[in-house]
């Protein structure tokens, strides 16, 4: 059985003490999450040591929300797959729009973090979306398959099952965001899965939404038959309301 993926990044919001806090209650709330439920947070990096060490133990899994291609070198502010993997962690974050939109990252800058995530042995959780104007243009489709193409390129086939994609519409993401159709998320899900089963053959890589995921969308967006995971921001930071948004999406996801 398909498993669900859901989780969130916490961006540039917890302190340590605030994450430790968050962690330990999502803990608590989730300890009886049945194992078809792959549950992830993606905290800040200076809370990631404490985090890593809060966790063990339960369903959560853990990522970083960026990671220097090289693992040693002159590259004064960034931190290497070495030091991401002393802390356990599972998954790292490529490429969210943040990182793409407000430090310029480029589609070759993400690829070369993927391939290195996945020879460090994480699973490399690739973000895609496009902006309001190539949605306005009509090119949606085109930009995100550029974005997965360029991002997965020469990336082996053998590392397909440590791969994930989140499709995030810039223009839904975070508070001046507008929450998308579920049609229109579906639609762009079944061109991203169809695009990757082109490149990894005989694959299964999930699909994940993210962008104004809320108590009031998230069913409807789970309900639909490409959408793999859900990729929640501010109505995850609680985790009281993440956990209830968690369970009403469980038994949808359950009967697709
Ligand atoms: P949001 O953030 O749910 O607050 O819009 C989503 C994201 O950036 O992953």
């Amino acid at each position: 059985m398909k498993k669900l993926l859901i989780g969130s990044n916490l961006k540039m919001y917890k302190t340590i003490h605030e994450t430790l806090t968050y962690l330990e209650a999502l803990k608590a709330l989730t300890a009886d999450l049945s194992e078809d439920i792959r549950l992830f947070i993606i905290p800040s990096y200076t809370a990631l040591d404490a985090a890593s060490k809060m966790v063990m133990g339960s369903h959560i899994m853990l990522g970083s929300q960026n990671m220097c291609p090289h693992e040693v070198g002159q590259f004064t502010g960034e931190i290497s797959p070495l030091m991401l993997k002393e802390l356990n962690l599972d998954i790292v974050e490529i490429g969210h729009s943040e990182r793409r939109h407000i430090y310029g990252e480029t589609d070759i800058q993400e690829n070369e973090k993927v391939i290195s995530a996945l020879e460090h042995g994480f699973i490399a959780l690739l973000c895609i979306g496009e902006t309001k104007l190539q949605k306005d243009c009509n090119v949606s489709t085109e930009a995100l398959l550029t974005q997965l193409k360029v991002g997965l390129k020469d990336v082996p086939q053998k590392y397909s099952d440590r791969i994930w994609i989140a499709y995030e519409p810039v223009w839904a993401i975070g508070v001046n965001g507008v929450p998308a159709d579920p049609e229109y998320v579906d639609m762009q899900h079944a061109s991203c899965k169809k695009a990757l089963s082109q490149l990894f053959p005989g694959s299964d890589i999930p699909v994940l939404f993210g962008g104004s995921v809320n108590p009031q969308n998230a069913k409807a967006l789970i309900s639909k038959p490409n959408i793999d995971g859900l990729f929640v921001g501010r109505a995850a930071w609680d985790a009281a309301d993440f956990h209830a948004l968690i369970n009403d999406v469980i038994p949808v996801f359950k009967s697709k």
